[in-house]
């Protein structure tokens, strides 16, 4: 039994104009421990996958399964994290990242060694008291990647994190991320409209049709770890980033 059994899902939202299909069918499979990647063009549905995932939004067919139990709603076992950070201004990034504790019940004093592990690994320790607005976007996405983790979630959804930095700070970011998915091997769905990102963090990338998004096909992205810029130069890295972006070009996406 997969870890989480996309099973035939379609999303339809009902809007003033009438119906409007906005994904699927699709059927995924991902397995506990895996690094997913939704690779696929926009408005085909990643976000809206995301949500179902996290039991925000509900299939309007088919069904989420997490350890063949249905997503029947909101799941607080997940970390989430958009494009659009969600910090509040009012708080130090430690408050912060505590707010995400105290909105499950769980007091945040048991936790300090962990949020500055967190802090330490994507190299905040020195702003933990600091408010978001000291600190540059990449480190606001820092920030809230450690929300998204300090809960120790079975699943971590990544929307599209990074799409608003800068190149050098994405690659310094996605580093961090490798790392930390090394050291805890929790389960992360990652959206990305970056197929070298998808193929440097993921184990496996998931083909999106354009809208409504279908699942095309599952690339394994068997190489070694961790893949830093000397992989990134391999022969076989060059080949797994062409074989997905053919698939987008035979769609007339790029
Ligand atoms: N709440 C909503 N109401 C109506 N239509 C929506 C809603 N959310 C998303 N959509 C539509 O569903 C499609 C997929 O959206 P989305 O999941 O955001 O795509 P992606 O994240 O791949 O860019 C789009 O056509 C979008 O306009
Ligand atoms: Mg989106």
């Amino acid at each position: 039994m997969p870890h989480i059994d996309i099973r035939n899902v379609v999303k339809r939202f009902d809007t003033a104009d009438g119906p409007v299909h906005a994904f699927g069918p699709a059927t995924i499979a991902v397995e506990r421990g895996e690094f997913v990647s939704l690779v696929g063009p926009s408005g085909c549905g990643k976000s809206t996958l995301l949500l179902m995932i996290a039991g925000l939004l509900a299939p309007s067919d088919g069904s989420i399964s997490v350890d063949g139990r249905i997503v029947a709603g909101t799941r607080t076992d997940v970390g989430i994290m958009f494009q659009d950070n969600t910090l509040v201004p009012w708080r130090s990034v430690r408050r912060n990242i505590e707010l995400q504790l105290e909105l499950r019940g769980m007091d945040p004093r048991g936790s300090r060694a962990r949020i500055d592990t967190l802090l330490e690994t994507v190299g905040l320790h020195d702003f933990a008291n600091r408010a978001p607005f000291e600190l540059s976007g990449g480190m606001q996405q820092r920030a809230a990647f450690c929300q998204a983790m300090v809960h120790e979630p079975d699943t971590v959804l990544l929307d599209e994190p990074l799409g608003k930095l800068d190149a050098m700070t994405r690659e310094k970011i996605r580093a961090d991320l490798q790392r930390l998915w090394l050291q805890t091997r929790t389960t992360v769905l990652l959206v990305t409209h970056s197929i070298e990102e998808a193929v440097q963090l993921s184990s496996k990338v998931c083909i999106i049709t354009p809208r409504p998004g279908r699942l095309d096909g599952v690339i394994d992205i068997n190489l070694p770890w961790p893949r830093d810029i000397t992989v990134k130069r391999s022969p076989e890295f060059a080949a797994y980033v062409s074989e997905i972006g053919d698939v987008f070009h035979r769609y007339g996406e790029i």
